[in-house]
């Protein structure tokens, strides 16, 4: 079987890799040159522990390969899968989907044989519908199957999740297209992975309704730790409690800033841009939406309680600006509400990520860069430990300074309190 990926961002190129290494031969397509270029060097456009590694190795015993010429690589491929971006609307909550009709337009002029045409990238249920409507338009219908099989990798995570899925879903109702998709998979359904299949448009939506549900999850246990904070309680007891439970499980319930990164903010908003769309009120979804967008304010009303609210001239250093650990993606970080709201108070902020400088702050007045962790302390009135990147999890606060001590406000709960007090600094953390 001969795959082909079209969008070589984070789902299309970690699958094709993934699915090379796995003994297929993948052709991965983007029509931006450069990337294609970069990649054929060896070179990996976005930072994903291990991801480096498999490319070389499966470019090198040419199972991948690299290509702008989508026609092409599409006639001579059985399956397709469509894996550009889905991104929001400017100024609306509806997903954009305007890269995945171009694309199926694309396709539809290369089919010459019967092909598996596949959405993994997020699309508003009854997006296959309108796919199946253009390839309809050149070509009879027994050419090709539209089939849904999105994807739940994690950035940091994502080869790990390729290839350990809880699952895989695969949307038709087409009985040879699930035969081929079945076989595809079976090195991983062999290795524990449930495979499920269902129609095309429960496919589409089990994808949103699973993010919408693990956004609710953070944002519900987020408000129980502010509900901690004020009683005394230990969140993580509560998570631990609560995980305990089989119904609920202990996973996605650890409590931190809002919630970040390409999937959760614009997919909730997706989803209940959809239901409005079906006259159906996802009040829940919508809710958690406005929380996380307040959880920022709520996080910073606790940064300047912690100063006394004397904001003007303090040195405040965040260890780790993206959205989560093990990335470089900076899309919806709460960093980006946070470090502007205090530069705007005055606060001259110094950040350190090991992904290195952000061109985001670039242009917010008294935001520096440091190269690592000791200079972004030294002198600190306050450190914000915003991601929870194993570089942080170790530090002896007490060895790396000499002289003053600062405050440390542990946003992800790496520290014990106890420990990190009786090294004599103040601490706080979140729900406990
Ligand atoms: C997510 C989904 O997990 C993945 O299945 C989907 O396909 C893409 O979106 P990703 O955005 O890479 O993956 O990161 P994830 O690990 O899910 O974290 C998302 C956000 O939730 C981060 O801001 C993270 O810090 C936060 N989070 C996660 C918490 O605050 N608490 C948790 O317990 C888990």
């Amino acid at each position: 079987m001969k795959l082909c990926m079209i969008g070589t961002g984070y789902v299309g190129l970690v699958s094709g890799v993934c699915f090379a290494d796995l003994g297929n031969e993948v052709i991965c397509v983007d029509k931006n040159a450069d990337k294609i270029n970069f990649l054929k060097k060896g070179k990996i456009p976005i930072y994903e522990p291990g991801l480096s590694e498999l490319v070389i190795k499966n470019f090198k015993n040419k199972r991948l390969n690299f290509s702008t010429n989508l026609k092409k690589s599409v006639s001579e491929s059985d399956i397709i899968f469509i894996c550009v971006g889905t991104p929001s609307k400017k100024g609306s909550s509806t997903a954009d989907l305007s890269q995945i009709y171009d694309v199926a337009k694309e396709i539809s002029s290369s089919i010459n044989k019967f092909k598996i045409v596949i959405t993994k990238s997020t699309v508003p249920v009854t997006t296959g519908d309108e796919i199946e409507k253009i390839l309809s338009r050149k070509n009879n219908k027994n050419k090709f199957s539209v089939v849904s099989n999105p994807e739940f990798l994690r950035e940091g995570e994502a080869i790990r999740d390729f290839i350990y899925p809880d699952r895989v879903v695969i949307g038709t109702l087409d009985k040879k297209s699930n035969r081929i998709l079945k076989n595809l998979y079976s090195p991983l359904i062999s290795k524990g992975a449930s495979y499920l299949q269902t129609s095309r448009r429960a496919a589409e939506l089990i994808k949103y309704a699973s993010n919408a549900f693990l956004a609710t999850k953070i944002t519900f246990i987020n408000e129980i730790a502010n509900l901690c904070e004020k009683t005394g309680v230990n969140v993580e007891d509560i998570s631990i409690g609560m995980g305990l439970d089989k119904r609920i499980g202990s996973r996605f319930l650890r409590a931190g800033p809002a919630y970040g990164g390409s999937c959760f903010p614009k997919d909730t908003k997706a989803i209940t841009s959809t239901a409005d769309k079906f006259k159906t009120n996802l009040s829940v979804v919508k809710s958690v939406i406005k929380s996380n967008k307040n959880r920022s304010k709520i996080l910073l009303n606790r940064v300047y309680e912690i100063l006394n609210k004397k904001i003007k001239n303090k040195k405040i250093t965040f260890l780790g600006v993206t959205f989560k650990a093990n990335t470089d993606d900076m899309r919806d970080s709460s960093s980006l509400i946070m470090i502007p709201a205090l530069s705007k108070k005055g606060a001259q902020i110094k950040y350190f990520d090991p992904t290195g400088i952000k061109k985001e702050f670039s242009k917010i007045k008294n935001v520096y860069n440091s190269n690592s962790i000791k200079d972004a302390i030294k002198g600190s009135d306050l450190v914000i430990i915003h991601t929870e990147w194993n570089d942080f999890k170790s530090i002896n606060f007490k060895s790396l300074i000499k002289g003053k001590k600062f405050i440390i406000y542990d946003m992800r709960n790496i520290y014990s309190p106890n420990k990190i007090k009786a090294q004599g600094f103040k601490y706080y953390s979140i729900g406990r």
